[in-house]
């Protein structure tokens, strides 16, 4: 069991490309760039190495301002800390692959990039629009292309050293196969939802399984109803063990072999959800057992359409 001292610290090493991610990971899907760049920075001082951006995010530049204001303070050093972002579903043929990377880059103000991720496995009508719909309001698709050809062309990325390891975002067990199956490069890393009332523990164990790390967002439960933070199985054990139920919540997800990401623009809960300490094993179980609700919060695994995008812009 990790200890009290090193749950916070934790680095996962990759199994495929190259890299460790830090189990603690912090969002950047915070509609206003300002408020993007201020939480990136806090997040950092608090001592988070590991951010989560996408280009669909609109604020990769925020977080790019941020991360180069530390990196010239010397706060940290490029090595040191973990960039993950995403190809949108807009850019999922392979031609539009390598320049939507670019110009992530570019904006992230990076040379290259720790993991790249496909958001979705859907992709839509390629093109600047990012959400592009017919007149009855409904995605257009793109059937032209398939997600083993987006893959191939994400493995190109890594031969080419701008990405260090490649993975895949909002996937079902089922098309996650097909990927690891077709894949030169495996998966390193799988993000989707996930947190006590959504523990996708199928998934987690073919994660493991294949050496992919699976990173859990929404490992709060969005803030959202039913409230995970309010189950009386997290706050007991919160008593019990004096923390938070944040805390609760975040440590179950490190211990049980998953990475997070949480976010977060106040201080205090930046501070809080960083500050994590290892759960005693009778905690784990009870989370495992006694949780019985089961809710999963966002439905873009079955339709690719996110449903917590900022409109900022
Ligand atoms: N791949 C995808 O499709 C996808 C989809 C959604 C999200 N994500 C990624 O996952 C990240 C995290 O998602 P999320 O923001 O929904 O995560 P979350 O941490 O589950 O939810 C954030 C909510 O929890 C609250 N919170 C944060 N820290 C807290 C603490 N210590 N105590 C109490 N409440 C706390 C926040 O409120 P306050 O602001 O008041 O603190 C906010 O309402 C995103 O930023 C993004 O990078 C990916």
């Amino acid at each position: 069991m990790a200890t009290p001292d090193t749950l916070r610290d934790m680095r996962i090493p990759l199994s495929h490309g190259s890299g460790a991610i830090p189990a603690v990971g912090f969002g950047t899907l915070i509609p206003d760039p300002l408020a993007t760049k201020q939480a990136t920075k806090t997040a950092l001082e608090v001592g988070f190495r590991h951010l989560d951006c996408a280009e669909r995010y609109r604020n990769e530049a925020a977080v790019g301002d941020a991360l180069q204001e530390a990196l010239k303070v010397g706060t940290i050093r490029r090595d040191e800390v973990f960039v993950t972002t995403k190809l949108w579903n807009t850019n999922h043929r392979p031609e539009r692959v390598k320049p939507a990377l670019d110009a992530s880059l570019r904006r992230l103000q990076l040379d290259y990039i720790d993991c790249y991720l496909i958001h979705t496995p859907f992709a839509f009508q390629p093109g600047d629009d990012q959400d592009p719909r017919d007149a009855h309001g409904k995605v257009i698709y793109d059937t032209g292309v398939t997600l083993v050809e987006t893959w191939r062309a994400l493995e190109r990325l890594v031969d080419d050293g701008q990405c260090r390891a490649i993975g895949l975002s909002d996937i079902t067990l089922e098309k996650l196969r097909e990927i690891v199956a077709a894949a030169r490069i495996k998966p390193a890393v799988v993000q989707v939802e996930s947190h006590p009332y959504l523990p996708e523990w199928d998934l987690l164990d073919f994660c493991r399984e294949h050496g992919i790390v699976l990173l859990a967002f929404a490992a709060l439960g969005h803030g959202l109803n039913p409230r995970v933070l309010d189950d009386p199985v997290i706050t007991n054990i919160a008593q019990r063990v004096h923390k938070t139920p944040a805390q609760v919540a975040l440590a179950w997800a490190v211990q049980r072999g998953t990475a997070f990401l949480t976010t977060s623009t106040r201080l205090d809960h930046i501070q809080e959800s960083f500050e994590i300490s290892a759960l005693p094993e009778d905690a784990m179980r009870e989370i495992r057992d006694g949780i019985t609700t089961n809710v999963r919060f966002n439905a873009v695994v079955g339709t690719g359409v996110p449903g917590f995008i900022p409109r900022v812009g």
